[in-house]
């Protein structure tokens, strides 16, 4: 039996980009008492846990990846003070917060790092990963040379201004560079891993969305050397933060959840995984070919075959995540319209495991395509201000001059905000609302719950029970779908069926969530 934090099977989570989230200091960047300040916004949109991006001290050549300090909150969001706060806060209205957990690299601004570019010999100087010399650069790797005065060229592990932390390697083919993964010698990173960990759950954090939890040890071809690390911290964690979770950045639950022993592990959108098939996909042409766009008329199977084998192999040991969208991906917007977007929320909400929504997407906010800031190149375009209310300044996200805001904000007179669509009930808000605080109320619908594919026709209905009796219906497209399933009590709609006889007919672009109700009988 695993140990798994009790609070984690009923979770729905937000993504928090704390830059662009809610400045209530008027600096024109968001801040941590921004965030807490809209607790209540984040509750009453259903949604009971959190994941704030990097806040900790940053140069910010990659918006807070290239982290400076881990122990402390970066002075333009505040104070670990304010941090604390906001746990308790959250605490108090029955939430829960990740932090973001960088292990992969550092800044090449940490002091571990300047300590370990020194001329000297000291107890930093392996915990990067340096070549023989200056002039050494072994081939699969990234590397920087020339920018220290150690004779040696030193492991990148994303951008430049991110050098990688030394785990080791797994297979040592030149020990004149390379360190065994288990050598003793590598050990400090892991120790500081943990520290910083537990530095953050003693204030009061629940647990950690994890950074490309796949990179630590190098040449790991098959990853068991990084999962042992993986499995060392979460015997760790089950000893002595048993309520703290761990969700990787890996996209590979089987691997991630079953080897390396997260809770949960995003499905992002990369090739052939489930959500790159709802919501993204491409065909040659350029068209989509993504399962909600109404006019793909494309069969749910492609999407369903990674997704529930993945299931089936994670079941009992951890949850998948699916996500709406994050930082680093075009927004959900630029690729469905509204409808279909309702529709999406009422698949990826009625998922097992753990869904995850990128902030904004809740309102429908849109890709602003721009020049990049801290490193967010073609990202830049996703992290845009909150859209809180079309009648305050800036859209309610800060009362600074326009130039002095982070990033603008959607200066169209139809961006979407937060405080127009609550009055509206049939706005994506009210929607993804509804659909939130039906899970929150109906076990079935929860990360435990059972997923069983009912009905799947080749012209895109999907039918499927989740649990006892809970079930859902979907048409995704333009037209008139037939299937055999019988609508029974309808919990939620958008669109509608008729029931004939022998067949219910799909209104297009339908979503309907009900429950049998010759239930009782059936048991
Ligand atoms: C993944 C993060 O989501 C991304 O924003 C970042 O640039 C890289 N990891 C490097 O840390």
């Amino acid at each position: 039996m695993r140990v798994m934090p009790d609070w984690l099977s009923t979770a729905i989570f937000y993504q928090v980009y704390p830059q662009s989230f809610c400045d209530s200091n008027g600096d024109g960047i968001g801040d941590i008492n921004g965030i807490t300040s809209k607790l209540d916004y984040i509750r009453e949109t259903g949604f009971n846990a959190l994941w704030i991006n990097p806040c900790y001290v940053s140069p910010f050549r990659d918006a807070g990846y290239d982290v400076q300090n881990y122990r402390k909150v970066a002075p333009r969001y505040g104070t670990n003070a304010d941090l604390e706060r906001l746990f308790e806060e959250a605490h108090k209205r029955g939430m829960h917060v990740l932090l973001d957990l960088v292990p992969g690299h550092t800044s090449d601004q940490h002091r571990w790092f300047r300590k370990s570019c020194s001329t000297e010999p000291n107890s930093y100087s392996d915990r990067y990963i340096w070549s023989r010399s200056v002039w050494d650069r072994p081939e699969g790797y990234n590397w920087v040379s020339g920018n220290a005065d150690r004779d040696g060229a030193y492991m990148l592990n994303f951008f430049l201004s991110q050098p990688a932390l030394n785990y080791g390697f797994s297979r040592v083919s030149d020990p004149s560079w390379q360190i065994h993964y288990r050598d003793k010698r590598v050990r400090g990173s892991l120790y500081e891993l943990k520290d910083i960990m537990a530095f953050w759950l003693d204030k009061g954090a629940d647990g950690f969305r994890v950074d490309m939890a796949d990179s630590l040890v190098k040449d790991d071809p098959d990853k068991s050397a990084t999962c042992w690390i993986w499995r060392k911290i979460r015997a760790y964690l089950n000893k002595h933060y048993p309520q703290a979770a761990i969700i990787s950045e890996w996209c590979n639950a089987p691997l991630a959840i079953n080897a390396a022993g997260f809770h949960g592990d995003f499905i992002l959108h990369h090739d052939k995984k489930m959500t790159d098939y709802a919501f993204y996909r491409k065909g040659e042409d350029g068209a989509s070919r993504a399962y909600f766009c109404k006019t793909a008329h494309v069969p749910a199977n492609d999407m369903l075959t990674p997704y529930m084998r993945d299931l089936r192999l994670t079941r009992g040991g951890g949850y998948l995540c699916p996500i709406s969208g994050n930082h680093d991906m075009v927004r959900l917007s630029s690729f469905l319209d509204e409808r279909e977007r309702k529709l999406a929320f009422t698949f990826l909400l009625t998922q097992p495991g753990l869904p995850f929504v990128y902030y904004g997407d809740e309102i429908g906010m849109r890709y602003l395509p721009q020049p990049s800031k801290e490193g967010g190149y073609q990202r830049t375009g996703s992290r845009t201000p909150m859209q809180w209310d079309r009648n305050a300044p800036n859209l309610g996200f800060s009362t600074a001059e326009r130039e002095k805001l982070y990033l603008d904000v959607d200066r169209s007179a139809d961006a979407p905000c937060v405080a127009q669509q609550m009055e509206d009930e049939d706005s994506l808000w009210s929607t993804v609302r509804a659909l939130n605080h039906l899970r929150m109320t109906r076990p079935d619908l929860q990360a435990d719950g059972e997923l069983r594919i009912e009905e799947c026709t080749q012209h895109g209905t999907l039918c499927y029970q989740r649990g006892e009796n809970t079930y859902v219906i979907i048409n995704p497209t333009d037209t008139v779908q037939d299937c055999r399933t019988k609508v029974g009590r309808i919990l939620f709609a958008i669109g509608g069926a008729t029931r004939r006889p022998t067949v219910t007919y799909l209104e297009p672009q339908t979503a309907i969530i009900f429950e049998k109700e010759d239930y009782k009988e059936e048991v």
